[in-house]
């Protein structure tokens, strides 16, 4: 496993769309390892392939190990809580609602602001091994988490989906990213 650099908002790489995912092989296994590695070192609840360079269909989440910790009861260490999730080729296929909240972004440093993402979606994708699965999520970190990482596969970020223009535009500005690029992404059919 190895650490990854992380790709910074302007690298045109964020504004494609991702190819699938056909062969569920050593590569495929050795890109997951290499962005859980990547996220955890970077202190992120979520990474897409595209943020260390690979445009391919792959997200990674892990919403609990940054922010659950429990102590060791023989070590008396802190210890961190993981709940590490891997879709591949995932597609939203049903969604409704809508829930408004800060959200930060590992290819932009600094950055926070309010977005507006669905409150519940279903998602259609496949685990490590090339079994497709669904999976609801309602109302949480995950809901919110697993959507800002779809799009990142779509070309899409979460500069597209503010809740006030006006804020995003300011805090770029003030963390030197200038304006936001407008690259229309193609459409994805799913
Ligand atoms: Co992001």
């Amino acid at each position: 496993m190895s650490k990854q650099k992380l790709v910074q908002y302007g690298d045109p790489v964020l504004r494609k769309v991702t190819s699938r995912v056909i062969k569920f092989d050593k590569s495929l296994r050795k890109l997951i390892e290499d962005m859980f590695e990547t996220m955890y070192a970077n202190e992120g609840i979520g990474l897409a392939a595209p943020q260390i360079g690979v445009s391919k269909r792959v997200l990674v989440v892990d919403v609990d190990y940054a922010s659950k910790r429990y102590v060791d009861e023989k070590t008396n260490k802190e210890e961190a809580s993981y709940s590490p999730l891997v879709l591949i080729n995932p597609v939203v296929i049903q969604k409704e609602g809508e829930m408004v909240s800060k959200e930060g972004c590992l290819s932009f440093p600094n950055v926070y602001f309010d977005v507006i993402r669905y409150k519940k979606i279903i998602v259609r994708y496949q685990d490590l091994l090339g079994k497709e699965r669904k999976m609801l999520v309602e109302d949480n970190l995950l809901c919110r988490c697993i959507q800002h990482e779809i799009d990142h596969l779509d070309g899409k970020l979460f500069v597209d989906r503010p809740a006030d223009a006006d804020e995003v535009k300011k805090v770029l500005d003030e963390n030197g990213f200038g304006g936001i690029d407008s690259v229309a992404p193609p459409i994805l059919i799913a």
